[in-house]
């Protein structure tokens, strides 16, 4: 059903390519392409600063883009989508505005991405917090025992990955974040992975703070989103200051601007902003229930198939429908970057392999990686066909 919007990806015509690397970045459509390219062919300005009619059209964009991403994530107020360059700034932004002091306890799960490790391991060095890791299980899921235990020691933060970059997995998040707030502790969920695959509303899980980049849902890559309880963003200080953070300023003295102006320091990725609204406007005409069935589609027919070769070893639980678009695995003896490079040099086909930004839980289990392939809604079967069947050929000669 969403084979008809391949015509709007130019990469994929004439099935050369298998892009299997979505969880990576995804393909643009042209409409993407065609909307930034309007913004420096007609209206090439800067937003919320100039007075004349190209600037005006800028901000009214800009403005749109933010209106329309707040509607897609059910955000009460624009004001609450601060515009970074992807999800890893979203998450610094938090890490050093929160105020956190020695001390203070931040949680995160023993599977995050780089992006969501680090800033926490050099406030633990530079500041004093205490980060402490949960424990997820076979099957990727945090250890709910432990993290309740977790709890109890006052957790200024839970910083979580919803659906991981490694094996698919989403975490029950509802529930992470219902303890989290009866502990007192403010939650900021990693949504990377998630918010490009499956419907999901800010409001209904009462999250206070979700990072995501727009190179995983159709957009340009470049610029992300943060979003922030309008609360909270009026409290937290901005990490990045100067142009366009505030109203005034003295030689000696400065007013910051509200939420969510005060977070966006210097001139803007008009493009990018403009480009992922439009990206959005093209997932709400796919549709997440389109894009959840195709995925799962895919990753059936590739888990069966997968799990009948000898020595492969898939990460994650067994069950595709807990994966989401992503198939991450391993072969006893084989070198995962050599299966990576001979599927595109024999057949065209782009998967990542390695450790995928998730060496801590790689090092912890002493593997050495993996080859992930990632699927999205204009991938087809008759595309999972080709992996499969060239697969056996790859390893059949490594
Ligand atoms: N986080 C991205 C990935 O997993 C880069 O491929």
């Amino acid at each position: 059903m969403t084979d008809s919007y391949r015509a709007d990806f130019q990469i994929l015509e004439g099935d050369a390519l298998i892009y299997f690397d979505n969880a990576c970045q995804t393909l643009r459509p042209k409409q993407v392409l065609s909307a930034m390219n309007e913004y420096y062919e007609q209206y090439p300005a800067c937003g919320g600063r100039s007075m004349h009619r190209l600037a005006a059209r800028v901000s009214q964009q800009v403005d749109q883009a933010r209106a329309r991403i707040a509607r897609f994530i059910d955000a009460r107020d624009k004001k609450e989508i601060v515009f970074t360059r992807n999800t890893t700034e979203g998450i610094n932004l938090v890490a050093h505005s929160l105020g956190l002091r020695a001390g203070d306890v931040v949680i995160t799960s023993d599977k995050e991405h780089n992006s969501n490790l680090i800033p926490w391991q050099v406030l633990q060095q530079k500041l004093g917090i205490k980060h402490v890791i949960v424990a997820t299980d076979q099957d990727g899921l945090l250890d709910l025992e432990a993290y309740q235990h977790a709890l109890t020691q006052g957790v200024a933060l839970v910083s979580m990955g919803y659906v991981s970059n490694l094996d698919g997995v989403a975490q029950p998040v509802e529930r992470i974040i219902q303890l989290a707030h009866a502990a007192g502790a403010k939650v900021l969920l990693d949504g990377a992975q998630a918010v490009p695959h499956h419907k999901l509303s800010v409001t209904q899980l009462d999250v206070d703070f979700l990072a995501f980049s727009g190179h995983k849902m159709l957009g340009p890559s470049g610029i992300g989103v943060l979003y922030g309880k309008s609360q909270l963003l009026a409290e937290l200080e901005p990490f990045l200051v100067g142009g366009d953070t505030v109203a005034f300023s003295t030689y000696t003295s400065h007013e910051f601007l509200a939420a969510p102006e005060k977070f966006e320091a210097g001139l803007q990725d008009y493009a990018g902003i403009i480009g992922l609204g439009a990206a959005v406007a093209y997932l709400e005409q796919v549709g997440f229930d389109a894009i959840v069935a195709r995925e799962l589609e895919l990753n059936q027919f590739l888990t069966k198939e997968l799990t009948t070769i000898k020595g492969l070893h898939l990460i994650g639980p067994q069950d595709p429908s807990l994966r989401s678009g992503i198939i991450s695995f391993y072969v006893d003896g084989k070198d995962h970057h050599k299966i990576a490079l001979m599927l595109d040099e024999v057949a065209g086909i782009c998967v990542r392999s390695g450790q995928h930004c998730v060496h801590s839980w790689f090092h912890d289990r002493r593997l050495a990686g993996s080859v992930r392939a990632s699927v999205y809604f204009y991938n087809t079967l008759a595309e999972a066909e080709v992996f499969v069947t060239q697969l056996r050929k790859v390893l059949s000669v490594l």
